[in-house]
C-alpha cells in the first residue's frame, strides 16, 4: 500500500478589481450573461464567459426546461458554443458566476461535475491550461490555474484506447 496525495493550490481575491483589466472584463461579461439566464424553475442564475487566444469572448448561461434534465448549465452552453463556432482557437480562461435570491451562500459557485468533465475535454484537446475564475455575488474571486485541477483522477480519451 502506498498513500498518494494530490496537491491543489488556488488563489482567492477579496475583489475582482485586484485582477488585471482584461480579467475584470471577462468576469463582468459572465455577470452580464448571468442576468440573461433562463432559469424559471430553479431561479438559480448562472453566467459564464470564455476568452479565446484571439481575445474573442463567448458567453453562456443556464438554460432550463420544463422536462428538467433537458436543460443545460451555463459552463456547457458556453464551452459547447466555443467548440461549435471556434473549434481551432485555444481557450485561455473561463469566468463563472451565479446568483439566487433563495439559496445564495455568498460563496463563489464552483462548476458541477459534468461541466468539469466537459471543460476538461477542451483543455486536453488544446493541450494548454484553461484558467478558471469564480466570481461571488460580493465580488470575491477564486482563481484556479487549470480545469484538470478540478477533476483529479479523471476519465479521458486515453482510457478509451486499446493499446
Ligand atoms: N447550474 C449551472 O449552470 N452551472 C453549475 O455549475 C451548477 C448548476 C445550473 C443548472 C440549473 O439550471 C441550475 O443551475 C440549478 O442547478
Amino acid at each position: 500500500m502506498r498513500p498518494i496525495s494530490i496537491h491543489f493550490e488556488y488563489k482567492r481575491y477579496d475583489s475582482y478589481t485586484e485582477l488585471p483589466q482584461e480579467t475584470q472584463h471577462l468576469l463582468l461579461a459572465a455577470r452580464d450573461a448571468m442576468h440573461r439566464a433562463y432559469a424559471p424553475y430553479s431561479q438559480f442564475h448562472v453566467g459564464a464567459a470564455i476568452v479565446l487566444d484571439n481575445g474573442t469572448v463567448v458567453e453562456g448561461n443556464n438554460q432550463e426546461n420544463a422536462a428538467y434534465p433537458s436543460g443545460l448549465c451555463a459552463e456547457r452552453v458556453a464551452i459547447f458554443s466555443v467548440g461549435a463556432n471556434f473549434p481551432n482557437h485555444p481557450i485561455k480562461a473561463i469566468a463563472i458566476t451565479a446568483s439566487s435570491a433563495s439559496y445564495m451562500s455568498g460563496e463563489p459557485v464552483t462548476p458541477c461535475g459534468a461541466c468539469r468533465q466537459s471543460m476538461l475535454e477542451y483543455e486536453l484537446k488544446q493541450d494548454s491550461p484553461i484558467e478558471v475564475f469564480l466570481l461571488s455575488p460580493s465580488d470575491e474571486v477564486i482563481v484556479i490555474p487549470s480545469v484538470s485541477q478540478l477533476l483529479p483522477l479523471h476519465f479521458d480519451a486515453k482510457n478509451l484506447r486499446n493499446s
